[in-house]
């Protein structure tokens, strides 16, 4: 009875896993006019009336049967313009876009439909119909680029454009995830399940996420011959764990073929190819085997070295028996033909066996217009009553220009000319035009506009302007008059008031001003000269007295700025500032800075640690003690153990550079003290500690919840930043970790420790002789080049980024085994789109997954192998803000599910294989299996 319950939960479950998933589904069935759900499915169609103005709608006879989606279609317009659905995405999340084709029974068979299809500016496929019966299928797997995404149909070249059904599907966080999405879509060319009961294609709901896994049986021309002799078809109808990466459908694991002869072979044409491709096998032991027998098997074509050396070997590799095998490769070069051949080896006992593959080109995406272009046109095509012509939609360029735009050729496109001559526009000319660097043509004319002219002056490539008859009023700016390639100005019939530029009038350019009662022009100029040169002498006289007057503030200003370089967002710290006296600290033979951190007597340090008792840490060159001044003032107090000369080259240059630098993110330096033999530096005290005590556990009390960590992250951030760019020369803090980073009595983080700060400067010319740094922790390259720069900073604060997403320690055998650090560990994670294996197990649950990804990410880049590779604090920066807006606003965003069994045993699977994968001594004897 307790198992029983126990199912059914586990059913119940599993259903509503199911629901929630579908309810995320786009499915559009355009041509219809009403909405429905589809008895056989489930699922709900809606019609595209309210989101698709153009074309006709078009019953279809069907010979499909049950499929209530295939009873119409929408035709578009046979002309130059392109048609486009706009359907909502989430940034970054990855999906299945469908776009379905069935033409049914045409009246006039020789004018069959050919035409172009796009996602986005990325070219798609060509819909070619031939059979007017056959529903034509269209997948791509894309990581959604933004909030939207278009998907449009042009370019007849014959017939015209049409689509039956349009379909998005959200994929599961870690599927599908590429090295590549950056730049590339996936776009399915083959989807084959094996051994298929039917000719019926396996769909939702067998597959939650309704992918279309095509039969084998399917009959159509050249899909799956040259069958080798001996080929077999099994099933089961025993379950199978298939909680690899891509989760195929239990059904289509269920049945396979076998080659009873020893080889199993097929030959298969994929569209648009040749082509680099991602390519799966999907391979599970539905067979009883005898404990001697063995089934092992081999790739023989196509050739590819490393993989077709290693031998399948599915009970090894997918431990036991009805559980998923799922070797990939991620990057490999295909031909339009597609002949493939396992064999088995000498001494295996039974052939080889294939339950699916999968295969998907890679197809770069195409960059589109100019998002400030883009915003500038958005800017003026509401400002019409009349505006058909403005509800043109996708891109405006690409893949076919909107009517009232010219592009350049060359991506990413920019608009060269804007023809929106009587187009009844009212208001004002929008200040978003300035951004339009590639305009060349502005066609406003006999319009209603108001208001003065914005500022254009960026628009450099404007050749032919026309503004005449429209009701602009106010000054002509001078710019006009200084646009290098402007060839002609038309603004009669406005109301345009003031002097016209002089320049504007001197330059060989064609300028039409009637009709604007207000301007003065030349002649009128000339009439008033005598006048105009006495105030102009008059102008003159102030402009140079302002002048020089502003020369000397400035000096004055400058000298103000120089002591201070570094102090612009800093707090300004220490008013009870004493220079020091007896003991400047000289630096270079430069003295420091006057004023800033103060000398403190060893006597008043001594009263003030109580004599140095209450130790509260190990810096890198001594012990810090707690104390408290005088006036109440909690300080940590660093000694130095040694007086050695480099120690005390080391302590002058702290203090230098303490004294120099002041932001509310670096631990604010409050004095020192150099005396008998001690050399001590005085610092605000941290009331929270380190942030590694904290994520480290070393702390008895909750750990950080990920906002925190993110503001942590932020704040740490920032300090670098300051460090990098708000002094000069640039400071590299050459140690950055977690320890490194304390936190105030608020949990604000600050950065300390500048001891083996350098300026970067010095490191240009000086190449030290050992590359300093802490373990786990230290940029590579800079181990490797000793050169160092900012970069090496990056890198280490990527890896503070990992510790607070993983809660791991940087070096540990214990969790990431060979790999060691966990910059290995959680790279391959990461990149292969896991990201929740890596999650601290105490954030599960209560953390919006899309916020991690925005951190994953960019620490993953911060990582990366070379400098040149790796963000700036600043781009950092961004992404962790970002992060923290996902993590507080409340959309709805999906959350890792606590204890989730699926999540919880997917984790191990994944983790398990992804190590076997990474590994790179698995060649010789068994299938490397993946994906890089
Ligand atoms: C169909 O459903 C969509 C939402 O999915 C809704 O916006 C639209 O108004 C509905 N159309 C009809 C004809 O009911
Ligand atoms: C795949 O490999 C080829 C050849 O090594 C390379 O040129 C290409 O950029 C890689 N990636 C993709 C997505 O094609
Ligand atoms: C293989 O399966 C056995 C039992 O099913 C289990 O004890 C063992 O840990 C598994 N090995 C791996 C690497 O998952
Ligand atoms: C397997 O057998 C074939 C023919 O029987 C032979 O040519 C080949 O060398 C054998 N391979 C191995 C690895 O033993
Ligand atoms: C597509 O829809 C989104 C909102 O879902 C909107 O912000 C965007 O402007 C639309 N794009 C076009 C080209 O209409
Ligand atoms: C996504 O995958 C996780 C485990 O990786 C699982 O717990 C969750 O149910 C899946 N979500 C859906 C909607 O399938």
């Amino acid at each position: 009875m307790a198992l029983f319950t126990q199912l059914l939960v586990l059913h119940l479950y599993l259903i509503s896993a199911v629901l929630s998933q579908v309810t995320e589904f786009i499915s559009i069935d355009c041509g219809s006019t009403s909405n429905y759900t589809d008895p056989s499915t489930g699922l709900g169609w809606s019609s595209d009336m309210d989101i698709m103005k153009y074309g006709k709608l078009v019953q279809v006879e069907n010979p499909n049967g049950n499929w209530m989606q295939y009873r119409t279609r929408r035709d578009f317009p046979s002309d130059n313009k392109k048609y486009c659905y706009n359907l909502s995405t989430k940034e970054r999340r990855r999906y299945l876009v469908r776009a379905t084709f069935l033409y049914g029974s045409p009246e006039n068979e020789d004018a069959y439909p050919k035409f172009e299809l796009y996602l986005d500016a990325t070219e798609w496929a060509t819909v070619i119909i031939q059979d007017a019966s056959r529903i034509y299928v269209h997948e791509m797997i894309i990581r959604a680029p933004s909030d939207s995404i278009d998907v449009c149909t042009c370019c007849a070249t014959t017939g015209s454009p049409f689509i039956s059904t349009l379909e998005l599907r959200p994929l599961n966080l870690s599927m599908y995830a590429t090295d590549y999405e950056d730049n590339f879509f996936l776009d399915v060319a083959a989807r084959v399940n094996f051994g298929a009961l039917t000719k019926d294609v396996v769909r939702y709901p067998d597959d939650p996420y309704d992918r279309i896994w095509e039969s084998d049986l399917d009959r159509r021309q050249n899909f799956l011959v040259d069958v080798a002799p001996g080929t077999e078809r099994i099933r089961t109808s025993k379950n199978i764990d298939t909680r690899t990466r891509e989760y195929p459908p239990v059904k289509v694991m269920q049945t396979a073929v076998v080659g009873t002869e020893g080889e199993l072979s097929y030959r298969l044409n994929l569209e648009g190819f040749p082509a680099n491709a991602r390519a799966y096998a999907f391979f599970a032991e539905i067979e009883d085997l005898a404990p001697d027998e063995t089934r092992k098997f081999r790739l023989r074509e196509p050739y590819v070295p490393d993989y077709s050396n290693a031998v399948v070997n599915i009970a090894e590799n997918a431990n036991g028996s009805y559980r998923l095998y799922e070797p990939s490769y991620m990057n490999v070069s295909l031909n339009f033909v597609l002949s493939f051949m396992f064999s088995k080896t000498n001494d295996s006992t039974r052939g080889p066996l294939l339950n699916a593959i999968e295969i998907s080109k890679y197809q770069q995406i195409a960059a589109k217009t100019d998002r400030r272009d883009v915003t500038a046109l958005n800017a003026i095509r509401y400002m019409s009553a009349e505006n058909i012509w403005a509800n043109e939609g996708g891109d405006p360029c690409v893949p076919a220009p909107w009517e009232w735009v010219h592009c350049s050729s060359t991506p990413p496109p920019r608009i060269t000319k804007i023809a929106l001559s009587g187009q009844n526009l009212e208001g004002q000319i929008p200040t978003e035009f300035n951004h339009m660097q590639g305009l060349t043509e502005l066609w406003l004319d006999s319009n209603s506009l108001t208001g003065s002219l914005p500022d254009m002056s960026s628009l450099i490539n404007l050749k032919i302007v026309h503004l005449e008859n429209n009701k602009l009023t106010g000054p002509l700016p001078s710019y006009l008059g200084r646009l290098p390639n402007l060839k002609e100005l038309y603004i009669q019939n406005n109301s345009f008031s003031g002097e016209i530029p002089p320049l504007l009038l001197s330059r060989k350019i064609i300028f039409n001003y009637e009709g604007n009662p207000g301007l003065h022009n030349e002649a009128q100029r000339k009439m008033h000269f005598k006048l105009i040169l006495g105030t102009s002498i008059g102008v003159l006289a102030v402009l140079l007295v302002l002048f020089l007057g502003s020369l000397i503030l400035l000096r004055n200003l400058r000298r103000k700025m120089s002591h201070r370089k570094c102090d612009e967002n800093g707090n300004s710290l220490h008013t009870s500032t004493k220079p020091s006296t007896a003991n400047s600290v000289a630096r270079g033979g430069h003295l420091l800075d006057e004023g800033v951190a103060y000398y403190i007597p060893l006597s008043e340090l001594e009263e003030a640690t109580n004599n140095f008792t209450k130790k509260i840490g190990k810096g890198s060159f001594g012990s810090v003690y707690y104390g408290k001044m005088k006036d109440g003032k909690e300080v940590a107090v660093k000694t130095m153990g040694d007086s050695s000369s480099h120690l005390n080259k080391q302590f002058v240059t702290e203090v230098a550079l303490l004294s120099r630098i002041h932001h509310r993110n670096l631990v604010p330096l409050i004095g020192y003290c150099e005396e008998a033999h001690q050399r001590i530096l005085v610092y605000e005290y941290m009331h929270n500690g380190t942030l590694r005590d904290h994520i480290h556990g070393s702390v008895n009390q909750k750990p950080l919840d990920w906002l925190a960590r993110l503001q942590i992250a932020e704040d740490a951030a920032k300090g670098l930043e300051y460090l990098h760019t708000g002094c000069s020369p640039s400071i590299i803090h050459r140690d950055v970790k977690t320890s490194n980073i304390l936190l105030d009595i608020n949990m604000r983080a600050k950065v300390s420790d500048f001891g083996l700060s350098r300026q970067a400067e010095e490191d240009l010319t000086h190449v030290s002789s050992v590359a300093r740094g802490t373990v786990g922790y230290l940029d590579p390259e800079y181990y490797a080049s000793q050169q160092l720069t900012e970069k090496s900073d990056v890198y280490s604060f990527g890896v503070v980024l990992l510790e607070l997403i993983s809660g791991k320690k940087p070096v540990s055998v214990e969790d990431f085994g060979a790999e060691l650090n966990i910059v290995h560990w959680a790279r391959s994670l990461i990149r292969k789109g896991d990201v929740i294996s890596i999650v601290d197990p105490f954030l599960v649950g209560n953390v919006k997954i899309e916020s991690i990804w925005r951190i994953a990410e960019v620490a993953v880049q911060c990582v990366e192998q070379h400098g040149y590779s790796r963000p700036r604090m600043q781009e950092i920066i961004l992404a962790i803000q970002d992060a923290i807006k996902i993590e507080k606003g409340n959309e709805g965003n999906p959350k890792l599910a606590p204890g989730s069994s699926r999540g919880q045993s997917s984790r191990k699977t994944l983790l398990a294989s992804f190590l076997e994968i990474e590994s790179p001594d698995l060649s010789k004897d068994c299938l490397v299996p993946s994906a890089r």
